[in-house]
């Protein structure tokens, strides 16, 4: 194990060697001590390169060149950021990282690898790094036989998030706590950025949960997708825009692979050199005076926000009045016929409706038909399962009034009884417990327990 780090001195592994070794293998580390990348590494506030950050001159030419390309267009991101540091710079850099504990693997993808870690001072971050065993660095290897150039040249690609990282800031964006970086020695630059934790997406997970909570997730996407048509640098499209990009932290929906964003727009001579193209639809663009093919990153993220979410999240077990208003919004970014503008506020008009009750129909009214026993409470165990239920144990809604819950346990078999706790869900409604049976009561002077009437007449209280 000592090994794995060795010449860099100290008992543990160092953040690269770690982060570098096949993702699998590091599952079954013990908690270690993360090192600083190397010797002289310093924390930089921003990321710009130091100087004689360019690659040596034994690489092949090809990876020179590729090399060199990116670095020119890490250079120009930052110029369009303004150069310099970004607002509110990360405050981790790599003396936190040569205190910090790592845990173990969460994620990898082609050009990535991204570890838990535990702070010295408390506290938990993912540590992202060059994946030297991931597909970018393995074909870069074969092409050109030098692996510590390709693992640079993946580097650059983490510069280039981390840079992006720094400058745009909203809740559907990972947060960047700080990097570390060392770019001593041979053709390698090891860079290490410390982001928010979070939890991989799983979409399976996420098909069995309430109507509400995938209406979050939907929402929040759609927030993400207007701020970055609204950046500070300009209309960002994501590239590569799968669930997989995506983690949650504290059940918000947060994109964190942006090496491939595009903070540029396609240049075009006439309109159909702007043909928005996917596997099942292509779409035709305007070429615009300025010679960019109008919209074209909105567009593309917000019918990938169609094809790899809306349409496995939003429709099923919505509310029925809001079906119509859901499928409009399926409808209109399927065609592109919504702009990211039309799309937010088609999305608000839904909260709005789900959030103040409106979308409930007229029904007769259900409650009277329940007695109301105020301070009480069923025992827990008592509840019945239902879906898509708030708990596994139990059938745990969420519900606009009492009236609403009382059409609910009037709709379901088993319900006898129910209560409407003091949870409350992300809208603000609150949570109710329906029961198939009301006998065992228990005093909590809060609570209130409705009680069908019918159930109460063919049973002893
Ligand atoms: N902040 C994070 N918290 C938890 N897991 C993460 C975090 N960032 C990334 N991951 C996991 O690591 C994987 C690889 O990260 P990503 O940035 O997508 O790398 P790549 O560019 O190689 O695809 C992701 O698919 C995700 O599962
Ligand atoms: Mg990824």
């Amino acid at each position: 194990m000592a090994g794995a780090g060795g010449g860099r001195g100290g008992a543990g592994l160092s953040a690269a060697a770690l982060l570098a070794l096949p993702a699998l293998a590091l599952l079954a580390l013990p908690a270690l001590p993360v090192l600083p990348p190397g010797r002289g590494a310093e924390a930089q506030p921003g990321f710009s390169p130091p100087p004689g950050f360019s690659p040596p001159l034994l690489l092949p030419p090809g990876l020179r060149e590729e090399l060199r390309q990116r670095r020119r267009d890490l250079r120009r991101l930052e110029a369009a950021a303004g150069g310099g540091e970004a607002a509110g710079a990360a405050g981790l850099g790599c003396g936190d990282l040569s205190r910090a504990t790592a845990v173990g693997v969460l994620g990898w993808g082609f050009t990535k690898v991204v570890a838990r870690a535990a702070l010295a001072g408390g506290g938990s971050v993912a540590l992202k790094s060059v994946h030297g065993a991931g597909r970018e660095v393995r074909r870069c290897v074969q092409r050109y036989g030098a692996p510590a150039g390709c693992r640079r040249l993946a580097a650059y690609k983490l510069l280039k998030e981390v840079t992006l990282l720094q400058r745009l800031q909203h809740p559907g964006i990972v947060k960047l706590h700080g990097q570390c970086y060392d770019n001593s020695g041979d053709a390698e630059l090891r860079v290490t950025a410390m982001l928010e934790l979070g939890s991989p997406l799983e979409m399976i997970q996420l098909l069995q949960t309430p109507w509400e909570e995938r209406f979050k997730i939907c929402l929040s996407l759609v927030k993400l997708l207007f701020y970055l048509a609204h950046s500070p640098l300009g209309s960002i499209a994501l590239l590569d825009f799968q669930p997989r990009q995506f983690v949650m932290v504290d059940g918000n929906l947060k994109v964190t692979d942006m090496d491939d964003a595009s903070t540029e727009e396609l240049s075009c001579k006439e309109d159909n050199d702007c043909t928005l193209d996917f596997p099942t639809k292509s779409f035709p663009l305007k070429c615009s005076v300025a010679g960019k093919c109008e919209g074209i990153n909105e567009k593309k993220n917000l019918f990938n926000a169609y094809r790899y979410f809306f349409t496995y999240l939003l429709p099923h077990s919505a509310p029925p009045t809001l079906r119509p208003l859901l499928s409009d919004i399926l409808n209109a970014t399927g065609d592109l016929r919504y702009g990211i503008n039309e799309t937010l506020r088609a999305f608000e008009k839904v909260l709005h409706l789900y959030k103040s009750g409106l979308y409930l129909q007229k029904r007769p009214l259900l409650l009277k038909d329940y007695i109301s026993l105020k301070g009480f409470r069923t025992v827990e165990g008592e509840g019945y399962k239902c879906w898509p239920s708030y708990s596994h144990l139990g059938c745990l809604l969420s519900i606009h009034s009492a009236e609403e819950a009382a059409a609910i346990c009037n709709s379901q078999l088993h319900c006898q009884s129910f209560i409407v706790t003091q949870h409350r869900t992300w809208t603000g409604r609150p949570l109710a417990s329906f029961q198939s049976s009301w006998t065992d009561l228990i005093p909590d002077t809060n609570a209130v327990v409705y009680i069908k009437r019918s159930a109460s007449s063919g049973e002893r209280l």
